[in-house]
């Protein structure tokens, strides 16, 4: 098949950040996709809906001129959350969701949930409105191996939340493990996981083997080949409990090449051609459009979109970098390398 056309599809996850960032990462992301799931660990968090309002405001202002884009926002989950605050959401036009970082697991997530034990009134109002909870699947103990965080989580975390709120909506973000496909496997259709271009392509031999390459370091990490090719099993397996999120965040070049390099990828450029790549490489192409434009929109509840795109096989390469800010540059995944499928 050397063309494929799609329903116009959706991100489930992404970081635009915010002020002049908005200028590069909301034309990036709009070309690819219509409804973006905005994330809300800004400095400081979006922890309101009436802050969510107002950050959709001011990422509207950089969409292109007669585009379908479609901010959808999401919550920041802190200790305080009070439970008054999902009859809102549920009431909102544009919120649709809560996320929940265990503080510290990842980028800007200090004020995140200690122990969701905690939030349990809180995840009692979101079961019975139907509010999905998104989770950053990653425990944060400096005991437990970065290469196990995800595992121990649902171990630990995940599996007694939905033992106690079995209705509840979950999407299990950006999954790099086996085990967290199982896991989700095991679950009714209420449970469901986002899963990333970078996780889906890449494993950790191409972060560590022959140097540390810092733009393919993301969190949770890259993890061992036999966990994408379980992934990539799910992924194409046309279950819609697994659907479409970049994670694609914005990181300056000289925080990622540097001694503490920052988490995350940006793949917002380029993200439907990876998937497209993903897919092909393992003969399921076809089912690039369930995964991409419909089971998300399916889960949310929001209808799925009329427009389409299509993909050509092409060659083509992925920008060296790209404009940020006023004078700085990001590097893109997979810069300078040739992709085989193209939007057109
Ligand atoms: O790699 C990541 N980057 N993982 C996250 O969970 C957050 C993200 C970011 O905000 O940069
Ligand atoms: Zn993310």
């Amino acid at each position: 098949m050397n063309s494929i056309t799609l329903t116009q599809p959706d991100d489930w996850h992404v970081h635009l950040r915010d002020g002049k960032a908005l200028a590069r990462t909301v034309p990036d992301i709009a070309k690819q996709f219509s409804r973006v799931i905005c994330m809300p660990n800004l400095v400081p968090p979006v922890k309101t809906v009436d802050e969510a309002i107002a950050y959709r405001q001011r990422i509207m202002q950089h969409a292109p001129e007669g585009s379908a884009f479609d901010p959808r926002m999401v919550l920041y989950f802190t200790d305080h959350t009070p439970a008054s605050e999902v009859q809102k959401i549920k009431e909102s036009a544009h919120v649709n969701a809560i996320k929940l970082y265990p503080a510290g697991a990842t980028t800007n997530s200090d004020s995140g949930v200690s122990d969701i034990r905690k939030v349990y009134a809180v995840l009692e109002q979101l079961e019975k409105h139907q509010v999905p909870l998104l989770l950053h699947g990653e425990v944060t103990h400096s005991h437990v191996d970065i290469f196990d965080r995800e595992k121990k989580f649902l171990d630990d975390v995940l599996f007694p939340v939905i033992q106690q709120f079995p209705e509840l909506k979950i999407v299990l973000e950006h999954i790099t493990t086996s085990d967290a496909a199982h896991f989700v496997l095991e679950q009714k259709q209420n449970v469901a996981a986002t899963i990333t271009p970078q996780h889906l392509l890449f494993n950790r031999n191409d972060l560590l083997v022959g140097g540390i390459k810092p733009h393919f370091y993301c969190l949770p990490i890259l993890k061992r080949q036999s966990h994408q090719t379980t992934l990539l099993e799910v992924a194409t397996s046309g279950n819609p409990q697994f659907f479409l999120g970049t994670d694609s965040a914005p990181h300056a070049q000289h925080t990622k090449e540097n001694a503490c390099g920052c988490a995350g990828c940006y793949s917002a450029v380029t993200a439907i051609e990876f998937y497209a790549q993903a897919f092909d490489q393992v003969g399921r192409i076809e089912r690039l459009e369930g995964f991409a434009s419909h089971f998300g929109a399916d889960f949310y509840g929001l209808p799925r979109n009329t427009a389409q795109i299509t993909l050509v096989k092409e060659d083509h390469i992925v920008p060296e970098r790209l404009d940020y800010l006023d004078d700085q540059s990001i590097v893109p995944l997979y810069a300078g390398k040739t992709l085989q499928w193209k939007k057109v």
